[in-house]
């Protein structure tokens, strides 16, 4: 007797970009945070199925590196350099984008950039975790929502954390902003989809990023789920029709979450942090 399958689970293998929707989440794409890690792999992915992209970073090198390998798999590329936590980024790219058919949004930078105890923290750094995770997907979204809503099919998908389930100490801005981001995307699916236009929140658990690999976290612990970005990028490609919300990375994943949502929550917040000490070695 064969096993059945959960059917919140998405095998990354089985994406094929031949076989992806481009009239409902095509001609073109934006890709927020595009220029490396899951946004890059999923430009490339939405190329191999015709999908032309406006990606958006802040460094123009990597930006423009990306833009040239996505160009060459036969499709148009437009690249927007700007600071999303930066007041003027959702009108640089809603000129960037202005005349195009966009049919699929893709909020990806949101990466957390600043740690400290809240007894100590710095203001204006906690600002910025909210604007690039709450502030900025907001009004991209705002933006696009009309034309997608009018549209009558397309997509929109945020990416989300595990993170984002429970309280951590000495980042619980970061944790919070996912938590909303969680919650205005199931708000966001129940409004679009009286309009065709499939929402969803894309939970990453650990992820073996440009970003993570740079800020040095020690992805090589025994018991710790690693997904690859150009999974992570299938998996978000296969599943925008599976919201609002879609957990990647396999039953491991999806077991935390469920264990995370529980009602106790501080024996499960106290104890997933001290799990996570064990994790890593400290005391
Ligand atoms: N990697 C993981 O283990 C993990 C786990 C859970 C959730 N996630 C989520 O997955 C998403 C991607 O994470 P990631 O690890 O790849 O790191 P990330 O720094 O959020 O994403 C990288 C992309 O976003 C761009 N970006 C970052 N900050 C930006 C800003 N202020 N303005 C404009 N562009 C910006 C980067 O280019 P520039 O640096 O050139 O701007 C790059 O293209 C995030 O939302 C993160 O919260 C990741």
């Amino acid at each position: 007797m064969s096993t059945p399958v959960n059917p919140k689970l998405f095998d990354p293998a089985s994406f094929d970009p031949a076989n992806f929707d481009a009239t409902t989440y095509g001609p073109w794409a934006v890709v927020v945070g595009g220029s490396e890690g899951v946004g890059a792999e999923i430009a490339f992915l939405l190329a191999d199925a015709g999908v032309s992209s406006v990606l958006v970073a802040r460094k123009p090198g990597p930006l423009e590196e990306t833009a040239e390998a996505v160009r060459s798999r036969g499709v148009e590329c437009r690249t927007v350099s700007v600071d999303l936590t930066e007041a003027g980024s959702t009108e640089a790219i809603a000129t960037a984008t202005e005349g195009l058919e966009v049919g699929l949004v893709i909020l990806n930078a949101g990466a957390n950039t600043y740690g400290a105890p809240v007894a100590d923290s710095d203001m204006a750094e906690v600002r910025k975790v909210m604007d690039l995770n709450i502030t900025s997907p907001m009004e991209i979204i705002r933006h696009f929502a009309p034309q997608l809503r009018d549209r009558g099919r397309g997509g929109i998908v945020v990416m989300g954390s595990m993170a984002g389930y429970l309280g951590h100490a000495d980042m619980s801005a970061y944790s919070a902003a996912k938590a909303f981001s969680r919650v205005f995307v199931e708000g966001l699916w129940l409004e679009m989809r009286e309009h065709g236009v499939d929402v969803c929140e894309v939970i990453l658990g650990v992820t073996r990023t440009p970003a993570m690999i740079r800020a040095g976290l020690d992805m090589d612990i025994p018991g710790m789920n690693v997904s690859e970005p150009v999974d992570v990028a299938r998996e978000t490609l296969g599943t925008i029709d599976r919201g609002p919300v879609h957990v990647c990375g396999g039953e491991q994943n999806l077991k935390q979450i469920e264990w995370s949502s529980g009602i106790d929550r501080g024996r499960i917040v106290a104890s997933a942090a001290k799990r996570m000490k064990a994790l890593r070695g400290d005391n």
